[in-house]
């Protein structure tokens, strides 16, 4: 019979893994999803390089890039390292940053330090990050707090993550009257909560849902990056169900765009981005901010300057790209043009 202590391994060692698989290139679905977007260019900008204004809110504070470190990771030394890495590179460059699932520090609060990033991140947005599936297995308002007010976050992510808890081995799958659960979180906390996917999309009747439920703040994390379908099934030995859902759901361009039919939601646009002009695009397409994660993984292992650098190639390559569309400021990014190409 398994134990609680064998739980705990389990769980320790299934982030060691997550973070493994994450790392290898076939784990990335289809960096294509953004290449059949593009823009016209604009060989007259009106405007010099140095006046393109990449800054923006979020969660009431100012940054300086739209960027958010999407949620990852937390619960082991590895994960400790990662974070801190991680949230030094944001505060030191004023973009957002998340930490992994909080479940593990909730059952055993030694490991809340794995995911307390404050004192090296006191002035950027940081987000606390639980699967919204536990409030089905026993969490309520008080673990939702408690993740939040562990890490003094500025708002709690809630994952929605049906395929990979579907072909997860240990996978929780009660998913059935969920959103009435994540309705009295949103109206119980003091800080938002944000409703995300991992990498299948929110579609905008999903959207909906969630926003009659009291969530405004919608992470599409949709397909074209890291594959759950394809960790997981790894995990299992199933390798056959990972191909069949690898690319299941909606892609990011497609979420972001159904999402921005709804009024009034800040929208996050995550999922395969990988550079600055992906971040452009997101943003041309209707998203508030982007989001990544995996590209940041390799170098989160390493040291902070590794993630600085890759924020800084990102955020350089979004400037070009504004720069040769004319587009001085994030809100003119968003009104230009962006069309799909057919495929050829
Ligand atoms: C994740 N992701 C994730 N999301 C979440 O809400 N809670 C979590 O604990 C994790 N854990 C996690 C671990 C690792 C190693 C990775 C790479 C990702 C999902 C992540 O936040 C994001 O939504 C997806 O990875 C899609 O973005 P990318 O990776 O394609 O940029």
């Amino acid at each position: 019979m398994k134990t609680p202590a064998d739980d705990d391994l389990l769980m320790r060692d299934r982030k060691a893994e997550h973070i493994r698989l994450a790392l290898e290139e076939r784990n990335q679905f289809d960096a294509r999803a953004f290449s059949a977007w593009t823009f016209d260019h604009e060989a007259l900008p009106d405007c010099d390089f140095d006046d393109i204004d990449v800054t923006t809110t979020f969660l009431g504070k100012p940054l300086r890039a739209p960027l958010l470190i999407s949620c990852m990771t937390g619960g082991t030394e590895v994960a400790t390292r990662i974070n801190r890495h991680l949230a030094e590179a944001a505060q030191a460059r004023g973009v957002a940053l998340g930490v992994g699932s909080q479940r593990k520090a909730i059952e055993d609060p030694s490991l809340a330090a794995t995911f307390q990033v404050r004192d090296v991140a006191p002035d950027v947005p940081v987000l606390a990050n639980l699967g919204a599936i536990q409030l089905n297995y026993g969490y309520g308002v008080a673990e939702c707090r408690r993740a939040v007010d562990m890490i003094r976050a500025d708002a709690l992510a809630l994952h929605l993550n049906p395929l990979q808890e579907a072909i997860q081995p240990e996978g929780q799958c009660r998913f059935a009257g969920l959103l009435p659960k994540m309705r009295e979180v949103a109206a119980a906390l003091p800080v938002p909560v944000i409703a995300k996917e991992v990498g299948s999309g929110l579609s905008e009747a999903t959207g909906r849902r969630l926003v009659d439920a009291g969530i405004r703040i919608l992470d599409t994390a949709g397909v074209g990056g890291t594959s759950w379908a394809r960790i997981e099934a790894q995990r299992s030995g199933d390798v056959a169900v990972g191909e069949l859902f690898a690319g299941w759901g909606i892609p990011t361009p497609d979420s972001i765009r159904q999402l921005r039919r709804i009024d009034g939601v800040t929208i996050v646009g995550s999922g395969g981005l990988r550079s600055g002009l992906d971040l452009a695009k997101t943003i041309a397409l209707g998203a508030d901010l982007g989001g990544m994660a995996q590209p940041f993984l390799e170098g989160a292992l390493e040291s902070a300057e590794r993630v600085v650098a890759r924020i800084d190639a990102v955020v350089h390559a979004l400037k070009i790209t504004m720069f040769c569309l004319g587009a001085k400021s994030l809100p003119q990014l968003r009104s230009v043009p962006i069309r799909k190409e057919s495929m050829r």
